[in-house]
């Protein structure tokens, strides 16, 4: 699967079309991943832009520019919280990858980056995660021709062993 790529480093500083957020419902900002982008982007724009969407279910997906970052859009996930995988927490961190896999190919984007939406703050076992997020990322590709790149950003090593454990696995 040549178009998917696994790197370390803050997500904020790479050039691609979109980067992923991993938000909170209120999208009102936080730590985390979160508290980076809106960092990068600028912070009160990117509030702004927040403000106007309304909140966001978890499982769902919405969009903002990108302001100061390189990229062109921003998509902000809302990725399940961890309470034991007995809540529909597979389900609805599947959903974040199809709608913005989903939403990439409506905005004709050609590189996308993920960061491990729900495995820092929300608790999602990371050993969990990685096989939702390459499976779904996976079969949009067979779909999506405009997408050259999926990049899962990582912010260490351990992460980063995982996805490719995953993806060098027959
Ligand atoms: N670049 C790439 N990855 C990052 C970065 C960064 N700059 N900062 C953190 N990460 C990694 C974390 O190490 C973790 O593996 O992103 C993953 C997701 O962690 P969180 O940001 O904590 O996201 P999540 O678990 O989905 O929790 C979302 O945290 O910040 C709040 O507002 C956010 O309430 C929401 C919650």
């Amino acid at each position: 699967m040549g178009r998917i790529e696994v790197l370390i480093g803050d997500i904020t500083g790479l050039s691609v079309d979109v980067v992923v957020n991993a938000a909170n419902s209120q999208l009102a900002g936080g730590g985390g991943v979160d508290g980076a982008i809106h960092r990068a982007a600028g912070h009160q724009q990117l509030q702004n832009a927040c403000r106007q969407l309304g909140g966001c279910p978890t499982g769902q997906v919405k969009v903002t520019p990108a302001f100061n970052l390189s990229a062109k859009y921003i998509f902000h996930a809302v990725g399940p919280v961890w309470y034991g995988g007995q809540r529909g927490e597979p389900a609805l961190l599947a959903s974040c990858y199809r709608q913005a896999m989903s939403l990439a190919g409506e905005l004709n984007v050609a590189s996308i980056a993920f960061p491990a939406i729900s495995c820092g703050i929300y608790g999602y076992p990371p050993e969990l995660a990685v096989p939702v997020a390459i499976e779904e990322v996976k079969s949009a590709l067979e779909k999506n021709c405009t997408l050259q790149r999926v990049i899962f950003c990582c912010c260490d090593q351990s992460m980063a062993e995982g996805y490719q454990r995953y993806l060098n696995s027959p």
